[in-house]
């Protein structure tokens, strides 16, 4: 059986549901409304893009000075499934050890690719870090498939690494 007290209840429930929902809606119409037509309020100065240019033109050499060869040996650890740093101990890649000047594509018994055979000059650490960002786009063809590192500072830090290695 029904009992009135309890149906005044459920009604006033839903009524009351009911009222918050278009409130609700009510609201969200009107802070969208304000939003979609609020063009000329207040107009945000664009400055700040100059200073983001800015910040990426940062010379590497600035970058690597302020680098931390210890979190650099934390990075490693992308790199060692391949590389070893021991001197002559040449892996899936060639071995590290002394790579930041060294001759690029001259590890001997290394069985390089053509496009890091062919690669003149040694590895500055500028070089390292165009090379560590994007392999596959510095040196195309590359047998090395690593994605790279995106960002700068964790190349900094492990060319720091790779550079305090040898010395
Ligand atoms: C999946 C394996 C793999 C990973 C991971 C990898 N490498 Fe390599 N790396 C290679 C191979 C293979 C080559 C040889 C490339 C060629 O001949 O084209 C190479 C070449 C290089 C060279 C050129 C060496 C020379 O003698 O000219 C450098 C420098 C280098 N890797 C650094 C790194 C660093 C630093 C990392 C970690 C951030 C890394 N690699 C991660 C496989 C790898």
């Amino acid at each position: 059986m029904f009992d009135t007290m309890t149906f005044t209840k459920a009604a006033g429930a839903v009524c009351g549901a009911l009222l918050v929902f278009l409130l609700g809606k009510w609201a969200a119409e009107e802070l969208y409304h304000v939003q979609s037509h609020g063009e000329a309020s207040y107009v945000i100065e664009v400055e700040g893009g100059e200073e983001v240019a800015e910040v990426e033109e940062v010379d590497f050499a600035t970058i690597l000075a302020a680098a931390d060869p210890e979190d650099g040996a934390k990075v490693f650890r992308k790199c060692s499934a391949c590389h070893k740093l021991a001197d002559g101990e040449n892996g899936t890649g060639p071995h590290l050890y002394g790579v930041v000047g060294r001759d690029k594509g001259a590890v001997g018994g290394f069985n390089y690719s053509d496009t890091l055979a062919s690669m003149e000059g040694a590895w500055t650490a500028e070089n390292l870090n165009g090379f560590l960002e994007r392999p596959s786009s510095y040196a195309p063809g590359t047998s090395m498939s690593f994605a790279g590192l995106k960002k700068v500072e964790e190349r900094a830090d492990l060319i720091a690494y790779l550079d305090s290695l040898a010395n």
